[in-house]
């Protein structure tokens, strides 16, 4: 007998969906499996007013095939001179669902970032007067910190602090990579979630030096040893609402990822529920897909749940080796393997 699992229709919680040419090329990708999505700001140059932000939302409407029902939810990107009344404004337009924190130089785009989060104390202020989510990038960039510790530094050195003295800010710890991260939001209160990607739930530092540099498995924070990917896993599926879907889908070019310094980010927004799924039945947990694809984010946000459906079939699928766009190709995430789910 086939299989099918039918749940609510899922949103994605953190994506990069890019401007311009590559926006029109991957946009679909997210729209189709998902009814709504956080969007990234960290643009050349980022959105950082109230004006940048209605202005993409509209430029990616205008992407979206008309068929498809789908909500981007757009992000302001803090910098260390960001005006408290942004939070205010945006919130108060609808344009703003939510603040996202780069350190500065942490990731792509975060040149603009912030320096010491002592620079955005009233922004934070303000975030919590007006019930804005304050959206993390959890690492430390000092040179001295090793790549594979600056989440769980990150932890001791930021995030204590931020959630000691804005006790009502909600706070999502996006793409957490580490036993440490999922440890200290199940421990942290109400107000503080996390968002899991497809990658970091299936691949461990390793395959990133499998037989030589494998830039496709590259992407920030950066996969860790095995032990926290297992800690992921158990926390996706654990039940608890304080972990929900974020695939931080974030394509780069072929060529850009097939460099001498080649970007972070794995584009996965073509198979992303077929991949969560997988985790899922390995893990004996697809009765907990739903709450994590489906439930667990709109409720965090204070969002309604969505009322469409989405059937995801024990089916093969075959996923490209790569993605041919109109400008350039990508690579996708499981590029060449043969999946066991299908969105119907
Ligand atoms: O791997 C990543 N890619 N991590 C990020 O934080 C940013 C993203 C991107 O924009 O390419
Ligand atoms: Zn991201």
């Amino acid at each position: 007998m086939t299989q099918t699992l039918t749940l609510r229709r899922p949103d994605d919680w953190h994506v990069h969906l890019r401007d311009g040419a590559m926006l029109a090329d991957v946009v679909n990708h997210t729209a189709r499996q998902f009814a709504r999505a956080i969007v990234m700001p960290n643009l050349k140059p980022p959105v950082t007013t109230v004006e940048m932000g209605r202005a993409y939302r509209e430029r990616i409407l205008a992407a979206v095939d008309p068929s498809l029902d789908f909500t981007p939810l757009m992000v302001a990107y803090l910098t260390d001179t960001m005006d408290p009344e942004v939070m205010r404004r945006g919130k108060n337009e609808g344009v703003f669902t939510a603040a996202k924190l780069y350190p500065a130089n942490a990731t792509t785009n975060s040149s603009h970032g912030v320096t010491d989060i002592k620079n955005i104390h009233e922004v934070l202020d303000a975030m919590e007067d007006v019930g804005m989510p304050l959206l993390v990038h959890g690492e430390v960039t000092h040179k001295d910190v090793d790549i594979f510790d600056r989440e769980a530094v990150f932890i001791d050195e930021v995030m204590v602090g931020l959630v000691k003295e804005h006790p009502n800010l909600k706070v999502v710890f996006e793409h957490i990579t580490t036993q440490e991260a999922a440890d200290f939001v199940t421990e942290a209160g109400e107000n503080v979630a996390a968002t899991i990607t497809p990658h970091h739930l299936r691949y461990n530092r390793n395959a990133i030096f499998e037989g030589g540099i494998r830039p496709h498995y590259y992407c920030l924070p950066i996969a860790k040893r095995e032990k926290h990917r297992l800690a992921l896993r158990k926390a996706a599926t654990s039940g608890s609402s304080k972990f929900f879907l974020g695939t931080d889908t974030a394509p780069h070019a072929v060529g850009a990822k097939e460099s001498a310094c080649g970007c972070a980010g794995v584009f996965n927004a073509p198979f992303a529920m077929e991949s969560y799924a997988l985790t899922f039945e390995e893990e004996n947990a697809l009765d907990q897909l739903e709450k994590f694809a489906s439930i667990n984010g709109p409720r965090f946000y204070g969002l309604p749940l969505n009322e469409g459906k989405m059937t995801l079939t024990k089916r093969d699928q075959l996923v490209p080796e790569r993605i041919t766009l109109s400008e350039t190709d990508i690579i996708p995430f499981h590029a060449g393997e043969t999946l066991g789910w299908s969105v119907s």
